[in-house]
């Protein structure tokens, strides 16, 4: 099998699994205890934290440990509801764990507006300046859009939010490992992350929280995480998230070079076989290694199912339910005809792909479409 969805999820690299399979076998006293094996577990907690906050140029106290990126932002969304000021603004191309989210809490009280995006994803400031209300507590725009890869302008929005005593969280679930965070030379409040799109485990992130921020915990019970988050904690997997995060930071060059190599490589030879390709998203403010490819007149579900019968693995923003193709909500908001919405590929590749493996997808491509007579 060949695996190009990183962007849905990466496997487990190998020193982060074996880091966790060490910390699960050998460290399993809850770190609440006040015994020995109680005050390792919260060691390697702490370690994690430290870790993440070196990474990311922040204070350890910073960090709140959650079970991935819809917690994270789910906490950020549901604190509006012990606020005076519920309006949110955010984009029409934020993953759903923020979009439905809002939507849920409507009925309670909460009202938002969503920005448009051009042609490329590309949110412009203006409008969330001018969609800024005397009731507007947040605005949330994620980092780096997870279908099309294009990167917002988070530090200029960050300052508008500042700017008019807003409060600005930004979704970053797809940019460790990819591009920089420089959480500390941006006016960003809170910004979500999840361990499973950087090589570490699923079911585990953070929530980075800027001093100051005082927030009201979502889940209730136990003291854990500064009274923020209840539940005894996944030790292993916050040791894996520890250990994933510095090395996305610290082979973020070599990562970016890799990545961005096999895009031009998958790029200049797929223009040869197939010139009609419309590459979908911002043509340079995107995520290196994140295509998001229209073949117009091929539908995506053929080409998924025929890839996948080839051992391929890529995905696409289209839903399949009941025999019928449902449009990306994010190329339909980037203006994208329905006819090459349905007919576009998210292809996304990892630190293990090789160019060797870009030629495989090249040739299945070739002779995908070549059996289905759709190369003109
Ligand atoms: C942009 C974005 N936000 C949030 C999430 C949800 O993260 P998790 O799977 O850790 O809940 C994802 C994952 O698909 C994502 O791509």
């Amino acid at each position: 099998m060949t695996y190009f969805d990183h962007s849905a999820t990466t496997p487990l690299d190998a020193k982060v699994s074996a880091l966790m399979r060490e910390v699960a076998e050998n460290h399993f006293g809850n770190p609440s205890s006040i015994h020995k094996y109680g005050q390792k577990a919260c060691a390697i907690i702490e370690k994690s934290r430290r870790q993440i906050a070196d990474a990311l140029g922040v204070k350890s106290r910073n960090i709140i440990f959650t079970g991935g990126g819809s917690e994270a932002n789910n906490m950020v969304l549901q604190n509006l509801l012990y606020n005076d000021k519920k309006h949110v603004i955010t984009s029409a191309i934020e993953h759903p764990a923020i979009l439905k989210v809002l939507k849920h809490l409507k009925r309670f009280g909460v009202s938002y507006t969503t920005v448009p995006v051009n042609k490329f994803g590309l949110v412009d400031p203006a409008n969330i300046e001018s969609a800024i209300r005397d009731d507007t507590a947040l605005i949330s725009i994620m980092y780096a859009n997870n279908e099309v890869g294009t990167i917002q302008p988070i530090a200029k929005i960050a300052k508008i939010a500042n700017k008019n005593n807003t409060l600005f969280h930004s979704d970053a679930v797809q940019a460790p490992g990819k591009i920089p965070l420089n959480i500390n030379k941006m006016e960003i409040d809170l910004m979500s992350f999840s361990a499973h799109k950087f090589y570490g485990p699923k079911g585990v992130g953070f929530l980075y929280i800027r001093d100051g921020i005082r927030l009201h915990p979502m889940i209730i019970g136990g003291g854990q995480e500064k009274k923020l988050r209840a539940g005894t904690e996944n030790t292993s997997g916050i040791a894996g998230l520890g250990l994933a995060m510095e090395m996305a930071v610290q082979n973020l060059n070599d990562a970016q070079n890799h990545l961005k190599t096999l895009e031009n490589h998958f790029k200049n030879r797929f223009a040869n076989i197939y010139p009609k390709a419309i590459y979908n998203g911002h043509p340079e403010l995107h995520l290196p290694g994140l295509i998001n490819v229209t073949i117009p007149s091929v539908t995506s579900d053929l080409l998924l199912v025929n890839l996948d019968m080839k051992g391929i693995a890529v995905s696409s923003g289209s839903a399949c339910s009941s025999g019928t193709v449902k449009p990306s909500d994010v190329l339909r908001a980037m203006h994208i005809s329905n006819q090459n919405n349905i007919s576009s590929l998210r292809i996304s590749f990892g630190k293990g792909n090789t160019i060797e493996e870009i030629d495989m997808l090249i040739n299945a491509l070739d002779e995908i479409l070549k059996k289905y007579n759709r190369k003109k």
